[in-house]
């Protein structure tokens, strides 16, 4: 970590601190290595190879190793690496605790946790364990006892987490974001967000394809519906809540002199998977049998001590078009982005909806004005491109991340606390303090800023 500082002080005396290729032409540029910060990827299925396709652009960087159990993998994210014009990295995943051996290695200052949400908190513990700033993929862990795993080791070893939420990257949400932290809207009250995508044709495929096609999934399915698609059949719960409370979280400071309170859930009967399953395959498909406990639409209302209501939503089961749902309100307006629309006390028509663009572009965040060209073609409308800058930034420098450990377990403790309110008639539970307290005097994060 010393030897990073001190490369931290080299690149910015350097004025090199940001040091991305002038444009996002796919050829990478080679310079001297000593000084990069040193990657490794656990897990480079569909989500791994998109950080790996993004971190390759980078001069700062380097990749020294790989982990997956799937040798198909290994090959592409291999041949990603090679065509770069990058040296062969060292390669794990010959059992499924393989990833161990990898966080062995002296030359992995960074790890980049990319795999099904099972393994997350697990190699994320291990891997601050093993002194790696570690970064993990959305959400960070699926029990309370998990959220605490990630907090309790972050604590101990000193090492620190990145949840390597995007959508807190996303331009409108950090248009929106620069507007909530200028007062624009007044103090903020109420939010809205979730996840709403139609994930069906990912739940399920033929095995071969991993969008679209077959009703297969667990050892059949190939990608997500290896995985993914058990929690929705074994568990009636918001299985997804970062990409939603993640952007709000920020928003409205938790963790940071505001903190989740308490939760109250209810879920609709489950209906869309197996309806899908009878469509697609026929009622005599084994899997037109099974009862999926996931309710189609889950509704969490959560409670802030700073006296705001948040309704995050859950709805990935049914026919519908993308929406996270966005409705950021404050005393004085509010933004919707399902309509795209704004509302200013003394600044709109009275009782008139504006257009939200004109409003966006003119609080535009920093970051986007400066990169935004660069970020474009990055994966999701450019939000992982400065989700990996976030990371690879505040790892080179060996410093707390804008989203650290205490909130990839606020944020994930949404799952486990939204099973037990729904299992409960959707009696309120508590959230854990993560901060043993020290939310009250934690200073917000500096989000408006063009560096990360
Ligand atoms: N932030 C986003 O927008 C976004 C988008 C997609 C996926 N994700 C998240 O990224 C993660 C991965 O999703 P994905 O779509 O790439 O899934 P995927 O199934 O395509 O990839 C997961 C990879 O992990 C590997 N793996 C499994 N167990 C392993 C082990 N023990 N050791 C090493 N490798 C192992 C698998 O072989 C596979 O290649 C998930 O947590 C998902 O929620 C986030």
């Amino acid at each position: 970590m010393n030897s990073r500082r001190n490369f931290v002080k080299k690149t910015v005396i350097a004025g090199a601190g940001l040091s991305f290729l002038p444009n996002m032409s796919f050829g990478s540029v080679l310079g001297d290595s000593k000084d990069k910060l040193k990657l490794a990827f656990l897990g480079v299925g569909l989500r791994g190879c998109n950080h790996l396709n993004n971190a390759l652009h980078r001069k700062d960087i380097e990749v020294t190793a790989i982990c997956d159990i799937d040798p198909e993998r290994i090959k592409i994210a291999l041949k990603m690496i090679d065509d770069a014009g990058y040296a062969k990295p060292k390669v794990f995943g010959n059992s499924d605790y393989d990833y161990r051996n990898l966080l062995e290695l002296k030359e992995v200052d960074a790890v980049i946790i990319a795999t099904p949400w099972l393994w997350h908190t697990r190699m994320a513990v291990d891997s601050m364990k093993a002194g790696k700033y570690t970064g993990v993929e959305v959400s960070a862990a699926n029990t309370l006892e998990e959220c605490w795993d990630l907090v309790n080791t972050h604590e101990e070893t000193g090492s620190h987490l990145m949840i390597l939420e995007n959508v807190n990257y996303r331009r409108d949400i950090l248009a929106v974001l620069n507007m909530v932290k200028q007062n624009v809207f007044g103090e903020t009250i109420h939010f809205r967000c979730g996840y709403q995508h139609d994930l069906r044709g990912v739940l399920f495929n033929d095995g071969k394809t991993a969008y679209g096609k077959g009703v297969e999934f667990g050892d059949e399915g190939i990608s997500e519906s290896k995985w993914r698609t058990n929690h929705n059949l074994l568990r009636n719960a918001d299985v997804y809540p970062t990409h939603g409370i993640g952007p709000i979280a920020a928003m409205c400071d938790i963790n940071r002199g505001n903190r989740f309170l308490s939760l109250t859930s209810h879920a609709t009967k489950s209906r869309g998977l197996h309806k899908y399953i009878v469509d697609n395959g026929g009622e005599n498909h084994p899997n037109a049998k099974l009862n999926f406990k996931i309710g189609d639409v889950i509704t969490s209302t959560i409670e802030t001590s700073n006296g705001e209501t948040i309704i995050v939503t859950h709805d990935c089961s049914s026919p519908r078009p993308y929406s996270l749902g966005f409705r950021v309100q404050g005393v004085e307006g509010l933004w919707e982005v399902d309509g795209n629309r704004i509302y200013v006390e003394g600044k709109s028509k009275p009782h008139q909806w504006d257009a939200a663009d004109e409003w966006l572009k003119k609080y535009d965040h920093p970051l986007w004005q400066k990169y935004g060209e660069l970020a474009t073609g990055a994966g999701h409308g450019g939000m992982d491109f400065f989700v990996l800058n976030a990371f690879v930034e505040s790892a080179k420098e060996n410093i707390a991340p804008p989203m650290d450990a205490y909130d990839a377990a606020a944020w994930s403790a949404i799952t486990p606390l939204s099973e037990l309110s729904i299992e409960n008639n959707g009696e309120p539970q508590d959230f854990p303090d993560f901060t043993r307290g020290t939310w009250i005097k934690r200073k917000p994060y500096n989000w408006i800023k063009d560096t990360y």
